[in-house]
């Protein structure tokens, strides 16, 4: 079992995070999606509209919005497990919605949405039983699988997310150091400039992308 769920919480960036079981427990490598994530929201606006897509037990939503005080933040999870931790985790600091990706977000955020912040599942379906029993045994499915080659959640999270980033809005998500370059290949297909970064202390790796902006004149028309 893992020792976060055995003693109920987590410390992520520095903040204590409580876990819930059968919600995925946040990773010392996703503090590098979390720090990057709060960087790029501090840089694209005063007070940025931010979503933390996949949220699980609320972790990355919370480290933003303690950081960033003005930050209007949102939270989605398709699990309601994780929904209901994620508003334990987060109480007046965002809110939560349950559903499948973007489905249930307020149409209020349409075209709003500053920062989108995701670690979607990516563990390509194969690869699941090979996971540290921890994973294995104690953490949902829907938590863990993101299909055959791990990027259907990337790829629908490409597809979706033009109607909801503002014009300069950006995406920052994880993914592993094996599939970095196929996870900036989907954004680039999809229309986003994308690259990766990796942190080499906690193994972690990201892809950044921004939506490839029209030109102020046709903008305005
Ligand atoms: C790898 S966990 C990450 C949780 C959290 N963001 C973190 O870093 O600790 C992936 C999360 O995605 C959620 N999820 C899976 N498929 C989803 C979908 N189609 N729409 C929304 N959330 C989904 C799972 O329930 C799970 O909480």
């Amino acid at each position: 079992m893992p020792l976060e769920l055995v003693v109920g919480w987590v410390d992520f960036c520095g903040r204590r995070i409580a876990v819930h079981s059968g919600v995925f427990v946040p990773r010392r490598r996703s503090e590098f999606l979390a720090s990057t994530a709060v960087a790029l929201a501090q840089r694209t606006a005063l007070c940025p509209v931010i979503v933390d897509l996949c949220c699980g037990s609320g972790a990355i939503a919370k480290v933003i919005k303690l950081t960033i005080k003005n930050a209007e933040v949102y939270a989605a999870d398709i699990d309601a497990r994780s929904v209901r931790s994620a508003r334990q985790n987060l109480g007046q600091d965002a809110e939560v919605f349950e559903g499948d990706l973007f489905d249930d977000l307020p149409s209020k955020l349409l075209h709003r949405v500053d920062l989108i912040v995701a670690n979607a599942p990516y563990v390509p379906t194969d690869a699941l039983e090979f996971l540290p029993a921890d994973a294995r045994l104690y953490e949902p499915r829907v938590a863990l699988d993101g299909g055959p080659d791990g990027s259907d959640l990337h790829r629908r999270i490409a597809a979706e997310c033009h109607e909801w980033l503002s014009p300069d809005g950006v995406i920052v998500i994880e993914t592993s150091h094996a599939q970095a370059t196929g996870t900036v290949e989907v954004f680039r297909e999809n229309g986003l400039f994308a690259v990766w970064g990796t942190d080499a202390n906690t193994d972690a790796t990201i892809v950044s992308c921004q939506r490839i902006s029209e030109p102020a004149e046709e903008r305005r028309h």
